[in-house]
């Protein structure tokens, strides 16, 4: 039987640069040989997929209640048909946001309890949790700029200090987790910040056993 792969998230505020990190991640990952699967939340699956555009248009109003449930039911399916079947592979599942997102959106940044948001949390995870998760923290207005107001989705276009309460939320997140969280300054350069990430990453595969049985299985 397989053994249980490596998952790692990657989190931030808007236009932290986390996407491109996640990336450069995978494609370094499977230059080296290792079995990797890259998916991203809201997303994944095509059905999530739908759920993200649900989610992202920007002409919608959303109840915060029914946000929630839309990115769970995303979640689940994107657990139930990539993560999960991946990570019992052996494989390195990496992913651009997960369930931090939501904590750090829905509970700071809208102040939905995050006692019950939690609970139907684990329903949609299936109690999964990433081993490794990079938070690339970053002044909103920074990375609101880095948007630029022509091209912003219903999340995006929330007002700033909506932004600040989940940059706040996610260093509290890291706060609690210090040993699954790795915090980035999201000012250094992509160059320094990938150096950092590949280490860090290479170091936690190793802590994890022989880093020859995370390669070769996809
Ligand atoms: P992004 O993938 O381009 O970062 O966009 C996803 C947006 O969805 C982003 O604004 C954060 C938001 N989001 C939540 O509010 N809660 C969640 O649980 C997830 C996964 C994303």
């Amino acid at each position: 039987m397989s053994r249980w792969g490596f998952f790692i998230t990657f989190e931030g505020v808007e236009g932290c640069g986390k996407s491109t990190l996640a990336w450069k991640l995978y494609d370094y990952l499977k230059s080296e040989g290792f079995s990797v699967v890259f998916t991203r939340e809201p997303g994944g699956p095509p059905v999530a997929e739908d759920i993200r555009d649900v989610l992202l248009r920007p002409d919608r109003k959303l109840e915060p209640w029914t946000e929630v449930f839309l990115l769970l039911a995303a979640r689940h399916e994107n657990v139930k048909k990539v993560i999960y079947p991946a990570l019992t592979n052996s494989s390195i599942v990496i992913s651009d946001r997960y369930d931090d997102s939501t904590f750090a959106y829905q509970c700071y940044g809208r102040g939905l309890p995050y006692k019950i948001v939690s609970r139907f949390n684990k329903f949609a995870t299936m109690r999964i949790k990433p081993n490794l998760t990079f938070l690339i923290d970053l002044p909103v207005e920074k990375g609101l700029e880095r948007i630029g107001a022509g091209n912003m989705d219903r999340m995006e276009q929330e007002a700033i200090e909506f932004h600040r309460k989940v940059r706040e939320g996610y260093l509290k997140l890291a706060r609690r987790a210090k040993k699954r969280f790795y915090v980035l300054d999201g000012l250094k350069t992509p160059e320094e910040l990938f150096e950092q990430v590949k280490q860090v990453t290479i170091e936690r595969l190793k802590q994890k056993g022989p880093i020859g049985r995370f390669k070769g299985k996809a």
